[in-house]
């Protein structure tokens, strides 16, 4: 970055906070009280949490634009590949309904992209993500796959329940304090990426999730919403090969070419 850029834009930040304090008549009481609190956000590690959740989502549509949403601060390089047929690392008893998400990977121009690589994560049903949190065992409901020669692909993982922030630090604290919920509506996380493309960062929510409207970490947009359908017949589940009901459903990933 320039120092002209950095002077622009921190400059601005700064005025604005200025302006803030100004407005609202800030205490010195509340001045200590907010220089504490970053303090403490820092050592608890939740400097990445705190900025992905207020501010990721405008970086993001700034620079994505649709399609695409933020990446969040729980993404971990080097998923393991998964083999034909693609089933998300779990547990034998993992908790939640059975998803089967089908789709396909097409540029912004409508062709498909054959091999393009998916690379998904997501929180199991307690809302804990593996390599973040205590709990789940390591790469637990992450994974990579490609798609195939047309583009398609299909993967069988869980229907992710309503999320919470990670409690018990400063993050909740303040979410507490301010009276505000520390909920996202469920959701899958992809990186999408092939040659020639540029890679999309994006997620996939659920109809019917109650934190649509009010995700904390303003992320949620309408192509990205998802309807379900059940499959509970008998035949259904014996193709499968499953003995409980499952769901499906299906969207389609558009890549933006490079340089244009
Ligand atoms: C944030 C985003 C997520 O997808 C998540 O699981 C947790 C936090 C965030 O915006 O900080
Ligand atoms: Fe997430």
């Amino acid at each position: 970055m320039s120092t002209e850029r950095i002077a622009t834009v921190v400059g601005d930040l700064i005025r604005r906070i200025n302006d803030a304090i100004d407005e609202h008549e800030v205490t010195y009481d509340e001045y200590h009280a907010a220089m504490n609190y970053l303090i403490r956000l820092g050592e608890a590690g939740e400097w990445p949490l705190f900025l992905d959740v207020f501010f990721e989502h405008t970086v993001e549509r700034l620079n994505q634009g649709e399609g695409g949403t933020i990446r969040g601060p729980y993404y971990v390089p080097d998923a393991p590949w998964l083999e034909h047929p693609y089933v998300l690392p779990q547990r034998d008893d993992e908790k939640g309904d059975v998803l089967i998400l089908s789709g396909t990977v097409h540029s912004t121009g409508g062709r498909p992209v054959p091999g393009a690589v998916l690379d998904m994560w997501q929180a199991d049903a307690d809302t804990y993500y593996s390599n973040v949190q205590e709990g789940p065992p390591p790469f637990n409901l992450r994974g990579r796959m490609t798609a195939d020669d047309n583009g398609e692909f299909e993967v069988r993982t869980i229907v992710p329940p309503s999320y919470h922030l990670p409690r018990g630090g400063p993050m909740e604290e303040l979410l507490n304090a301010a009276g505000w919920h520390d909920f996202r509506p469920g959701h899958l996380h992809f990186v999408v990426s092939a040659d020639g493309y540029e890679p999309l960062i994006t997620q996939l929510y659920f109809e019917g999730d109650r934190y649509l409207d009010s995700d904390v970490a303003s992320a949620v947009k309408p192509e990205l919403v998802l309807g379900l359908r059940k499959h509970d017949s008998p035949e259904e589940m014996e193709a499968r090969g499953l003995k409980k009901p499952f769901f499906t459903t299906t969207h389609e990933f558009r890549l933006k070419p490079q340089d244009g």
